[in-house]
C-alpha cells in the first residue's frame, strides 16, 4: 500500500480552509446585513422554525452579559488552514506551482522569502496607511489600496508563475482581513467589555476603528473569494495581463458589494449591478483576446502528427499518462492522459488552450519548452487528421 501523504494532507487542510472561511464569511455577511438593516436599533427575523429578536446596543449595554459570544476562531482558523495550504502547495512545491525559470530564475528558498515578505509588506502597507488621514477618507483610501494591490499583482506576475502571483494577492489580502480581526476589531472589543466591567464609559474611538476594519473586509471579500477559486480558471491567472484582469473583475465585485450593501439600508440601486456586470464582460472579452488580435492566431507551417506526439511525450508525459514517472505524480492529473492519438485528438482544444496560449503547461516546465515548441504544437494540433 502507498499513500499519497501530500494529496490527503492537502485535501484535509482544503476542506478545513473551506469550512472556516464559510463560517467567518457567513457570520460577517449575516453582521453586516444585520447592522445595515436594524430599524431603531432593532430587528425581527425568522428562520429555522424560531422568531429572533436582535437589539443592537452602539457602545455596548450598560452591563455586560454574563454568556457573551465572541466571532473570532472562525477568522483564526481560515488564515492558519490557509497559511498551511499555501506552504504545502506553493512553497512545499515550489518547483511546480511558484516558480516559473522563464519569468525569474529564482531557488525555492528565495521564491518563498519573496513570498511571505509581499503578505507581510501588504499588511505593514495597509495597516500604516489606515492610521493616516487617508484612512479616515473611505472612499481615497480604497482606491489607493485597491492600486496598491494591483501594483502587487503586477510585480509578483514578474516574480511568479501566473498560478502563484494570484495566490499570493490572495494571501495578501486575506492576511490583511484575518489581521484586522487579531489586531484591531477583537482588542478593542476586550478593551470596551473590560472597560465596562470597570464600570468606566469606553472609548468610542475604539468602536469607530473596528468599524473601519470590518468595512474594509467587507469589500475585500469578494475579491479574495475570486482569488480562492481562479486557480481552476487558467484564462484568468495564465493571462499576460492576468494583474489587469484581478483588478477588472475586483472592481466588477466592488458594485456587486455596493449594491447589497445599500440594498440592506433600502436603497435599492440597479446601476450598480449593471455596471459590475459589464466590467465582467468586458474583462471576459479582454481576457479572449478581442482586444489585443491574438484570438485565433494561426500559423501556415506543416507539422507532422508524429512531431506532435513527440513534443507531447517530452513535455506532458512525464504526468499525463497512465504511468507517470514525474517524483510525487502517482496518477495522471485530472485523470488526463496523452498516452495515445486518440487521447491526444480528444484533449487537443485543451492541450493547445494550456501549452499553447496559456502556456502555464508543462506545469514548472522543468524540460524548458520553448516558445518555437508551442507554437510548433499549436499548428500541429490545428492539422490532425479528424
Ligand atoms: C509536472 C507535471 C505536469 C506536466 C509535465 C504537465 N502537466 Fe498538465 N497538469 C498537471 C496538473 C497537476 C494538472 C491539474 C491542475 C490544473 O488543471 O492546473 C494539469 C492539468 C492539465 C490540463 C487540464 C485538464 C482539465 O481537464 O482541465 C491540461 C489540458 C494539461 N494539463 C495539459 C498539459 C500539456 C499539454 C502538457 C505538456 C505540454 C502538460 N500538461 C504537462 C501537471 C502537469
Amino acid at each position: 500500500m502507498e499513500i499519497d501523504f501530500v494529496a490527503w494532507i492537502g485535501l484535509a487542510l482544503r476542506w478545513l480552509h473551506l469550512i472556516t472561511g464559510i463560517a467567518w464569511i457567513g457570520s460577517s455577511f449575516y453582521f453586516v446585513w444585520l447592522d445595515n438593516s436594524l430599524k431603531d436599533s432593532e430587528l425581527w427575523a425568522v428562520h429555522g422554525g424560531g422568531f429572533y429578536h436582535k437589539k443592537k446596543y452602539l457602545v455596548a449595554p450598560d452591563h455586560m452579559p454574563e454568556d457573551l459570544h465572541w466571532f473570532k476562531w472562525e477568522a483564526y482558523f481560515t488564515w492558519i488552514s490557509g497559511f498551511l495550504l499555501l506552504s504545502l502547495v506553493y512553497y512545499y512545491g515550489a518547483g511546480l506551482n511558484l516558480i516559473d525559470h522563464a519569468k525569474m530564475y529564482l531557488d525555492p528558498g528565495e521564491a518563498v522569502l519573496l513570498g511571505l515578505a509581499f503578505i507581510a509588506g501588504g499588511w505593514i502597507f495597509y495597516d500604516s496607511l489606515c492610521k493616516t488621514d487617508i484612512g479616515k477618507n473611505n472612499r481615497l483610501f480604497g482606491c489607493i489600496w485597491f492600486l496598491a494591490l494591483t501594483g502587487a499583482a503586477y510585480a509578483l506576475n514578474q516574480i511568479f508563475s501566473g498560478r502563484g502571483a494570484y495566490i499570493h494577492v490572495g494571501a495578501m489580502i486575506g492576511t490583511v482581513m484575518v489581521a484586522n480581526v487579531f489586531f484591531v476589531i477583537i482588542p478593542n472589543q476586550k478593551k470596551v467589555v473590560a472597560a465596562l466591567l470597570a464600570g468606566k464609559k469606553p472609548d468610542p474611538r475604539l468602536g469607530a476603528q473596528a468599524k473601519q476594519r470590518s468595512l474594509h473586509n467587507n469589500y475585500m471579500t469578494l475579491p479574495v473569494l475570486l482569488i480562492m477559486i481562479s486557480n481552476h480558471y487558467p484564462m484568468l491567472f495564465g493571462h499576460p495581463y492576468n494583474w489587469l484582469i484581478l483588478a477588472g473583475l475586483s472592481a466588477a465585485s466592488w458594485f456587486i458589494r455596493q449594491f447589497f450593501n445599500l440594498k440592506h439600508k433600502g436603497d435599492v440601486n440597479y446601476w450598480y449591478p449593471a455596471i459590475g456586470s459589464v466590467l465582467f464582460v468586458l474583462v471576459m472579452l479582454f481576457s479572449s483576446g478581442v482586444f489585443n488580435g491574438t484570438a485565433g492566431a494561426v500559423s501556415g507551417e506543416k507539422v507532422s502528427a508524429a512531431e506532435v506526439r513527440s513534443l507531447i511525450r517530452t513535455h506532458c508525459s512525464a504526468c499525463h499518462s497512465d504511468t507517470p514517472t514525474h517524483t510525487g505524480m502517482a496518477e495522471a492529473p485530472l485523470g488526463v492522459m496523452f498516452d495515445t492519438m486518440e487521447q491526444i485528438k480528444k484533449h487537443a482544444p485543451r492541450i493547445k488552450a494550456r501549452a499553447v496560449e496559456i502556456k502555464d503547461m508543462p506545469l514548472g516546465n522543468e524540460k524548458n519548452m520553448t516558445e518555437e515548441e508551442r507554437r510548433k504544437l499549436g499548428a500541429g494540433l490545428d492539422q490532425l487528421p479528424r
